[in-house]
């Protein structure tokens, strides 16, 4: 990733961080929509979820420039979504939700430029996540 693809990714977040109560809805709201079937993964009351949801992207937004110092917090994050039940190919569900979301809310500056630093950052954070997730369960098929 470039500098430049830092910089959109922060300022298009700038837009949403104030308003992440609103922003865990529309998310959900989409995921949902995007595919029914992951409604039963979750619980009920999305509220807490998506507050922990939002303030994790905080900290990757943070850490954009430096992935390698958040990977053991991301591997461990990725180790504990396989136990929720998450699926290799959900995360492209969720990258498609959470693209949609922040479009919504950074509509005036989302500009295909910045869609594509998102896709990219998710793209590495997923691809860390679900690395560790597949070796924790390749570990306990060997053992
Ligand atoms: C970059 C991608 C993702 C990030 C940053 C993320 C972040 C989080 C965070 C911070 C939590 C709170 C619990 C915890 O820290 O373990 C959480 C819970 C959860 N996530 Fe994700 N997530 C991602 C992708 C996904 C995907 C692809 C799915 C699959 C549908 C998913 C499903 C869930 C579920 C079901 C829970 C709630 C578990 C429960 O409370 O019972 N997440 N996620």
């Amino acid at each position: 990733m470039t500098a430049d693809q830092h910089i959109l990714i922060r300022k298009t977040f700038a837009k949403v961080l104030p308003f992440s109560a609103e922003a865990a809805a529309l998310f959900y709201q989409r995921l949902f929509e995007l595919n029914p079937g992951l409604r039963s993964l979750f619980p009920a009351d999305t509220e807490h979820q998506g507050r922990m949801f939002i303030q994790t992207l905080a900290v990757i937004v943070k850490s954009v420039d430096r992935l390698d110092q958040i990977r053991p917090e991301l591997e461990n994050l990725g180790r504990r979504h396989a136990g929720y039940g998450a699926r290799p190919q959900d995360y492209q569900t969720v990258r498609a939700a959470l693209l949609w979301t922040i479009g919504q809310m950074a509509a005036e500056i989302f500009t295909s430029a910045a869609s594509e630093a998102w896709t990219e950052m998710f793209d590495d954070v997923a691809g860390i996540m679900r690395a560790a997730a597949c070796e924790t369960q390749r570990a306990r098929h060997t053992a």
